[in-house]
């Protein structure tokens, strides 16, 4: 039968404020940690995965509730061993806090990113930075929208019609350097980081002192792959480039970013689980071609067992 995603997306929606709660709450036990502990380091490691649990369990238990034949992978219950082979049944996608060590610094730009996949591509998503109260949602063939406090949903992108980026040299540009190394292995590991580093020294560099240099207007980082797309989706990035996302970090935002009219790259693998090559690109020509580019080079599932 037909999924009825406009009632999902409702559903989904009250989830995610709810879960959104769940998270400021997680943070404020953690700043109150981190300035009473001597222990601090440990206690407010333990916290956070606390955090990152219950956040998933309230979704995913809400979730089988309400849609008990969907399929479910969520980040923690991946990392805690729960690995489902993606299907083509209804599959809800979920990171209960993206943006994780920004959720530990309380620098406000966690979320958590709820997407549903059918038939291997993301259709649905939602992402909530309960922080900022900025709530992201898009369905597929439906259009994305931007939900402030108290406000109307605003159509995405912002911009009235978002122009093809004549240059890089007027395109902001978001990078990650990727998560944390000890919970996730290889990101920051020698090879990855220096390949990483000078990527994004040509990115912004003036072609005239650096070989390959292409001085985008400027990079920014802003810690939750969820958000970039989101911020792409809006029209405040106007692309964002990472390698290596898991498919939680990516489901909702491809929907909420190419309904906007963004252009998402190299996602596809994140939701066949085909090995990726491991090497790093350059940030190529044909950025220049489309409107908004997301370039995500992605590990899928199978991988991260290696
Ligand atoms: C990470 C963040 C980070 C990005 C990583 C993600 P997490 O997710 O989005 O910005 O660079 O690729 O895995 O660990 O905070 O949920």
């Amino acid at each position: 039968a037909e999924l009825d995603l406009p009632s999902i997306l409702e559903f989904t929606i009250a989830l995610a404020r709810k879960a959104g709660d769940l998270i400021l709450a997680g943070s404020e036990a953690i700043q109150n940690v981190e300035a009473s502990n001597v222990n601090e380091k440990k206690n407010s490691v333990d916290l956070v995965t606390e955090y990152d649990v219950r956040v998933e369990e309230l979704v995913s238990k809400e979730l089988s509730n309400k849609y008990p034949t969907f399929q479910f992978i969520g980040e923690e219950s991946y990392s805690a061993g729960h690995r489902p082979p993606l299907t083509d049944e209804p599959t809800f996608c979920v990171d209960p806090i993206d943006g994780t060590t920004n959720f530990v610094h309380g620098f406000p730009y966690v979320c958590i990113s709820l997407g549903l996949i059918v038939n291997k591509r993301p259709v649905l998503g939602v992402i909530y930075n309960p922080f900022l109260n900025h709530l992201y949602t898009g369905i597929k063939g439906r259009g994305s929208f931007l939900t402030k406090a108290n406000g109307q949903p605003l159509k995405l992108p912002l911009t009235a019609s978002p122009k093809p980026l004549p240059s890089l040299s007027q395109a902001l540009i978001a990078v990650e350097w990727g998560s944390d190394p000890v919970e996730w292995g290889s990101d920051r590991a020698e090879k990855p980081i220096s390949a990483k580093s000078s990527s994004f020294g040509r990115l912004a560099g003036d072609p005239a002192h650096i070989p390959g240099g292409k001085m985008a207007h400027s990079l920014r980082s802003v810690g939750s792959a969820a958000l970039n797309f989101a911020l792409v989706a809006q029209g405040g990035l106007d692309l964002y480039w990472e390698v290596g996302c898991w498919p939680w970090d990516v489901c909702a935002g491809i929907v909420i970013a190419e309904e906007a009219g963004g252009v998402v790259t190299g996602s596809h693998e994140v939701f066949t689980a085909t090995k990726s090559d491991p090497s790093f690109g350059d940030v190529t020509e044909d950025i220049l071609k489309g409107r908004k580019y997301i370039v995500v080079r992605a590990i899928g599932p199978s991988e991260g067992e290696t």
